[in-house]
């Protein structure tokens, strides 16, 4: 689908997004490990978190879905049963890294693979402490999708110090500890979104370097109850829009303010974005509240370090934003950006450009001069969901009119996307 949106004067109004995708992720896999019934509300509506669904359910886990709530009947963690074909993560990363650190606890053989995008993203970096603590993984000569995963032998514990923050990472290692005899200790340098820790409370240290979780065979996953935050990676778009368009003001209901995710918020305000937080209470062991942005003149910032990981995936829609700016934003120490979805620096670079922005490509991000415009033009999604939403906010925020192709990729995180845009849209 190509998507034609038409430079608009301001956007203005109060939105609910979907459930997080990392939680939902999360919720659905932790449930299934655990005895009894567990219940999920405000699960998230992407194609990613149906891959994690319909795996769970051919490894033999009982999920149904009735009017919003998610009922997970789990019978513990060895409870899986020898699925009949190869599991399809889709287009998800999380489904395939994760529940890859699951299986390589069972004690049958699974492959599991992903679409043409996913089959190309490196798997290295899961295979390698996995087969550190005994797995099996075959994957292709450059370790990627398809994965074989053989029979676990016995796995044991490691010490796996993360070479780059990564969430998925340090989430398959642990969940790979649950099957391992000894300890598990996973080390961050640089902190990463915390959400496995925070839903399987996990204690975490401080060491010499750096954070430290430990798990171990005699963890028990309880079933809970799990209401999911809204998704800030979502809300992101819209709440991009509020600062950028002429006279606007949007907030965003019930979005998880998680420290570990909101690096974009303090982005916004570091380039003098109006940002109002309100109500803020907790979810599901997560701080959530309602957060408003409004229109006023920003300035470009400089983006690195240990703040990456803490917005990775607003980069797109901050890219965007930069073009808005006075003076010049610089994203470094992203270098994992060309590993998502998409080459999303490139995608970022290119499509900018297309759209007449004064930017840079650089090894490890890009850099925007901010000349406070942008032209529509013909921009691609690369399919890459982020790609597509960000495209389509810069073309709410540009001159003329732009056609995002393949735009559907939205899908993939957020499908109400498109009529949300269109809602807030004021064109009078
Ligand atoms: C995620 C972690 C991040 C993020 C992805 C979701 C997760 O990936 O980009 O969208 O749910 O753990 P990395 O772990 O590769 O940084």
């Amino acid at each position: 689908m190509d998507y034609e949106v038409r430079g608009a004067p301001s956007v203005s109004g109060t939105f609910k997004v979907p459930g997080d995708k990392s939680i939902s992720h999360r919720a659905l896999l932790f449930s299934s490990l655990a005895s009894g019934k567990s219940e999920i509300r405000g699960l998230s509506t992407g194609a990613d978190v149906k891959s994690t669904m319909s795996c769970l359910k051919q490894l033999g886990v009982k999920i149904e879905q009735v009017d919003g709530m998610v009922t997970v009947r789990g019978a513990g963690k060895s409870a899986y049963s020898r699925p009949d074909s190869v599991l399809d993560a889709g287009n998800s990363g999380t489904t395939m890294r994760l529940l890859t650190g699951i299986l390589a606890g069972q004690q049958f053989e699974t492959t599991i693979t992903g679409d043409e995008t996913l089959r190309k993203r490196p798997m290295q970096r899961i295979v390698g402490p996995l087969t550190e603590m005994g797995a099996e993984i075959v994957g292709s000569d450059k370790m990627t999708a398809p994965l074989r995963i053989f029979p676990s032998r016995k796995l044991h514990g490691i010490r796996y110090e993360l070479p780059l923050p990564s969430a998925q990472v340090k989430s398959s290692v642990l969940l790979a500890g649950m099957f391992a005899e000894g300890e598990t200790v996973v080390v961050e340098p640089v902190e990463s979104r915390d959400h496995t820790e925070r839903m399987l409370k996990l204690k975490k240290v401080k060491g010499l370097s750096g954070l430290e979780t430990v798990i171990s065979s005699d963890y028990r996953v309880e079933p809970q109850y799990y209401d999911v935050a809204g998704d800030i990676s979502s809300a992101a778009f819209f709440l991009a829009a509020g600062a950028i368009l002429p006279n606007s003001s949007v907030t965003a209901c019930g979005i998880t303010l998680n420290p570990t995710r909101t690096g974009f918020l303090d982005v916004l305000k570091s380039m003098g974005a109006n940002v109002r937080i309100e109500n803020v209470r907790e979810a599901a062991g997560e701080p959530i509240g309602d957060v408003t942005v409004s229109h006023s003149n920003l300035k470009g910032v400089d983006i690195g370090g240990g703040m990456i990981p803490r917005l990775i995936d607003e980069l797109p829609i901050i890219g965007v934003m930069a073009a808005f700016a006075e003076g010049e934003t610089v994203v470094h120490d992203a270098h994992d950006l060309r590993r998502k979805e998409s080459d999303r620096i490139v995608a970022v670079v290119d499509n900018l450009d297309a759209m007449g922005a004064d930017v840079r490509e650089l090894d490890d991000g890009f850099s925007v001069n901010g000349t406070g415009s942008l032209s529509g033009a013909e921009v691609d999604s690369y399919k890459d969901h982020r790609i597509a939403m960000a495209f389509t906010i810069a073309g709410l925020a540009a001159k003329g009119t732009t056609l995002i192709k393949n735009a559907e990729w939205a899908e993939i995180s957020f499908p109400e996307f498109f009529g949300i845009t269109q809602r807030l849209v004021v064109r009078s």
